[in-house]
């Protein structure tokens, strides 16, 4: 396991989205697993600059998400199509053909759709490089506490905590879908590379525990002590502790030089 500390959110941003250039241009047919959520949304930004530049071509790319609320449409402006859509997938050159998103508004045999989603990365080749945030509560995709670590794509209840960390994006908590589609802590595992990001003081507990702490099902993440190749990517919550004491120490006198 490798972890990464850099200064800042755009520090992680950018290194992250050098890793995943890189990998796209040594592997053209690269295929990728996405994230959702505050997080990735620099990374998406930094791709997305060198897509601009003529520096990274991702028409050969195939993608899979982690991850969709259950009973959004993809119109939704809450649903993970639409955040794609909107961050990422409308300012490159990924094939529409090619990204895969769990759908939805799926009704009837979940067990079957959620098979043909891991049918489907397999047939793809299997994920070269996950791209994960974490939640709060140690979450990797919407992998609740104790969520098996063989688990595959399958319908998951959300827990409390992330239906408190996400209500506020809807209009109403009513609104929010209490059930999801994710992939499963198996189906990460299995990615050949994972790069987790995580930025924010109400993280910092949780990737203590993935990194540090034993592997548990109530720390969805702590699994990716088993995997071969993760990378922890995290701003130094350290350093802006220091800053934030230094801004305190500085006399007002000293901050109108
Ligand atoms: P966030 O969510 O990036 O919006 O903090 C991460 C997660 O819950 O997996």
């Amino acid at each position: 396991m490798l972890v990464v500390i850099k200064k800042d959110y755009e520090e992680v941003s950018s290194e992250a989205a050098r890793i995943i250039a890189g990998a796209v241009r040594s592997n053209p047919t690269i295929v990728l697993g996405l994230a959702t959520g505050s997080t990735p949304l620099g990374l998406y930004k930094e791709l997305i600059a060198l897509h601009r530049a003529g520096d990274l071509d991702f028409s050969q790319a195939t993608s899979f998400n982690l991850d969709e609320y259950l009973g959004l449409p993809a119109s939704h402006p809450q649903s993970f199509h639409f955040f794609m859509k909107q961050n990422f997938f409308s300012h490159v050159n990924l094939s529409s053909a090619n990204v895969h998103i769990p759908d939805g508004t799926i009704s009837g045999d979940y067990d079957a759709y959620c098979a043909q989603y891991e049918q489907c990365i397999k047939a793809a080749g299997g994920i070269d490089l996950q791209i994960l945030g974490i939640g709060r509560n140690g979450h990797v995709g919407f992998n609740e506490p104790t969520s098996s670590l063989a688990s595959r794509t399958r319908l998951k209840a959300l827990s409390r905590e992330t239906v408190d960390d996400n209500r506020h994006f809807f209009a109403n908590e009513s609104e929010m879908p209490k059930c999801a589609i994710t992939m499963g802590i198996g189906t990460i595992l299995d990615s050949r590379r994972v790069l987790l990001l995580a930025s924010g003081r109400s993280k910092a507990a949780a990737v203590a525990k993935a990194i540090e702490g034993p592997i548990t099902s109530s720390v969805s993440a702590s699994a990716l002590q088993m995997h071969a190749d993760v990378t922890f990517m995290k701003r130094s919550v350290t350093n802006a502790n220091r800053w934030r004491h230094r801004r305190h120490k500085i006399s007002p006198r000293r901050l109108q030089r």
